[in-house]
């Protein structure tokens, strides 16, 4: 084992989230850290698990992570059970507009899952701003990022991912899945898309797969059907009045977090967010 490979001060070494992804939760992590559940739980569920920052700190010894995400969650499953081909796979991208674009335009249910999630990998790292955004037809769509030296590989990072992955089960669906399979005494932690801060968006507006009140609010019938089962249970969410009614039963706490929001006109500053949990 290489020496940066070894176990830091007797502990497996961390892996970190191997995409960008929109609210990814690693700059959150300390003041989630008194928050998380002190009791032993038998199993972790996370039902939106994006970049996943939350499961790679957890590192908890068995899982299954969720996300409506199916390109994802196919790449997740290739790093933890097809690593070497992905590697191979990975080193053949070139940086160039022309080669973003012309694997931007492949069907991606047409290549076989390494390709497929070799493609993923390539987009999140070169697309503009890191987004993945797709159209009404459910195409990737957005245009390259001209990173000079954007890092694909990082393979000491995805062998730590792959390690950590083989202790999960991974599906592509909706949260609700979590409903089948959170026995009593689960862990499960929520992440949805957050309910936007400004009143004006958003409310009415019904894009196709985007997260919406009404889903909002199936959540929230989630997490009480979870709570009466005697799962412990935490969710994440926007610091909205909508938000806080929903949950206004839980323990709620404030966390304060620095990212960029639409309605202010500077667009950045700190915002506060709630965490809400049965316990
Ligand atoms: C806020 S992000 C989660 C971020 C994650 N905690 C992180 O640290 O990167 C929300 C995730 O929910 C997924 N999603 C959206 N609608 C969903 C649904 N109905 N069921 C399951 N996952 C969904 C999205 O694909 C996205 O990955």
């Amino acid at each position: 084992m290489p020496h940066n490979l070894q176990p830091t001060k007797g502990r497996r070494q961390k892996p970190k989230p191997p995409v960008k992804w929109a609210g990814g939760k690693t700059q959150l992590l300390s003041q989630f850290a008194p928050l998380f559940p002190r009791q032993k739980y038998n199993l972790y569920l996370e039902p939106f698990v994006g970049g996943g920052a939350v499961f790679f700190h957890l590192q908890p010894s068995a899982a299954i992570l969720i996300d409506s995400n199916a390109e994802l969650i196919n790449f997740y499953r290739v790093v933890r059970d097809n690593l070497e081909q992905l590697l191979e796979d990975l080193a053949k991208h070139k940086n160039t507009r022309e080669y973003y674009y012309s694997l931007r335009a492949l069907d991606p249910e047409k290549l076989s899952p390494v390709q497929r999630a070799s493609r993923f990998l390539y987009l999140n790292k070169t697309a503009y701003n890191g987004l993945w955004r797709v159209n009404s037809k459910g195409r990737f769509n957005v245009p390259f990022g001209r990173y000079k030296n954007p890092r694909i590989i990082d393979e000491e990072n995805l062998q730590l991912v792959a390690g950590a992955l083989r202790r999960a089960e991974l599906l592509a669906g909706d949260f609700s899945l979590v409903l089948k399979l959170a026995p009593p005494g689960a862990f499960v932690y929520f992440d949805p898309p957050y309910d936007p801060l400004s009143e004006t968006a958003n409310f009415t507006s019904y894009t196709p797969g985007s997260f919406t009140r009404e889903d909002q609010l199936r959540l929230s019938r989630v997490f009480a059907e979870l709570d009466r089962r005697g799962c412990l249970v935490m969710l994440s969410n926007s610091d909205t009045p909508f938000i806080r009614s929903l949950y206004s039963s839980y323990n709620i706490r404030v966390v304060t977090a620095r990212r960029a929001i639409n309605c202010r006109p500077d667009g950045r500053g700190p915002v506060t967010e709630l965490v809400i949990r049965n316990y």
